[in-house]
């Protein structure tokens, strides 16, 4: 009895500290342009069917420090993980005795505009299929090597490598194979069910509430093409599935396991939610 009460004083208090100060700073409308050259599209025009009139990149939202040090790839602490990605995309490993790059030779050429296009469907195992568990794909059935764990080894660094050859590209994904429809509705579902003791969904957030602020943190639309993107707080790159699980967590519920079905449908929709912003692989975020 005591215990329900605080919960539900709680999610009272919680509630006004969520959404009370609004400050309803508009983002500043400046254009990211990485290293004076390359112009990326950080506003766009959404496809049919979408909720928001405007998809606007994570990176508006940011300070104008964190902002600066996206648009410099000198300066960009991601762009080291995406150096490391270059030496695992070299390394041979495995009982094939082979590298990514015996394959696929020159990621600048093999793998341009490759990233802008996942989650793809994959026949095989009849589901969508994100970067990740492709690169695993390789590794076990190419190279004779393990699969990669959750966020460990080479993932991270090998993903943010590949994604950064679509820098600047538009996030394309192709729904017209397989049961893509079906696993994108299934995400939608996600996005707009409200869990967890705060009661709250992906929606709530970055849909209702975007551009307001959460005590020190404005709201973006929480989307996923600066992925994997490194976080200033944590030091280091942080991939997709960690960062669902991270916003599931803070509204109190049970997170899924990275990789499963929840959180590949949620991957592919929130992907489409970016549908037309370019590639920013890096990006950077407080
Ligand atoms: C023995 C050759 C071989 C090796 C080694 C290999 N791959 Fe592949 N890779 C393939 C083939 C063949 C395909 C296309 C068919 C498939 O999806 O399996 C592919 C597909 C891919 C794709 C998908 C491309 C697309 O257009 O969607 C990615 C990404 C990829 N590989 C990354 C890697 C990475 C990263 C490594 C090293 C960890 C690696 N591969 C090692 C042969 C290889
Ligand atoms: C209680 C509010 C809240 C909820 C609910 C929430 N998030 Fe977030 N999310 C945040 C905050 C705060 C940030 C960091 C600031 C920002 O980028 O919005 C963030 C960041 C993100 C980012 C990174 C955006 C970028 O540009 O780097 C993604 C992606 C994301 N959220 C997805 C989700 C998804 C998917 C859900 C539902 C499972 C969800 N969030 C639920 C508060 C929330």
């Amino acid at each position: 009895m005591s215990k329900k009460i605080t919960l539900v004083k709680y999610s009272a208090i919680s509630a006004v500290v969520l959404f009370a100060a609004s400050a309803l700073a508009e983002p500043v409308a400046d254009k990211l342009v990485i290293d004076d050259e390359l112009e990326m599209m950080t506003r766009v025009a959404p496809p049919e069917g979408h909720p928001l009139s405007e998809i606007i990149s994570g990176w508006h939202y940011r300070t104008p420090e964190t902002r600066a040090l996206e648009a410099d790839s000198f300066q960009n602490p991601g762009m080291l993980g995406v150096e490391l990605g270059e030496e695992f995309w070299n390394k041979v490993e495995g009982t094939a005795g082979k590298s990514c790059a015996s394959c696929h030779d020159d990621a600048a050429t093999s793998m341009k505009g490759v990233g802008a296009g996942y989650p793809k469907w994959h026949e095989k195992t009849g589901r969508p299929i994100n970067l990740e568990l492709q690169i695993n794909q390789c590794r076990v059935e190419n190279m004779g090597a393990e699969a990669y764990k959750f966020d460990k080894g080479g993932q991270k660094p090998l993903t943010a490598y590949i994604k950064h050859q679509s820098l600047g590209m538009p996030v394309k994904l192709n729904l017209e194979e397989g049961d893509m429809e079906t696993w994108l509705e299934k995400g939608k579902d996600m996005y707009y069910k409200r869990t967890g003791q705060l009661n709250l969904s992906c929606a709530s957030c970055h849909e209702k509430n975007n551009g307001k602020y959460i005590r020190a943190d404005h709201l973006s639309q929480g989307n996923v093409n600066g992925f994997p993107t490194y976080r200033l707080k944590q030091g280091t790159l942080i991939s997709t599935h960690n960062r669902f699980r991270g916003c599931i967590r803070d509204t109190r519920a049970e997170f899924p396991k990275a990789f499963s079905d929840p959180l590949m449908a949620l991957e592919l929709y929130v992907t489409w939610r970016g549908t037309g912003l370019s590639v920013e692989t890096p990006g950077v975020r407080q």
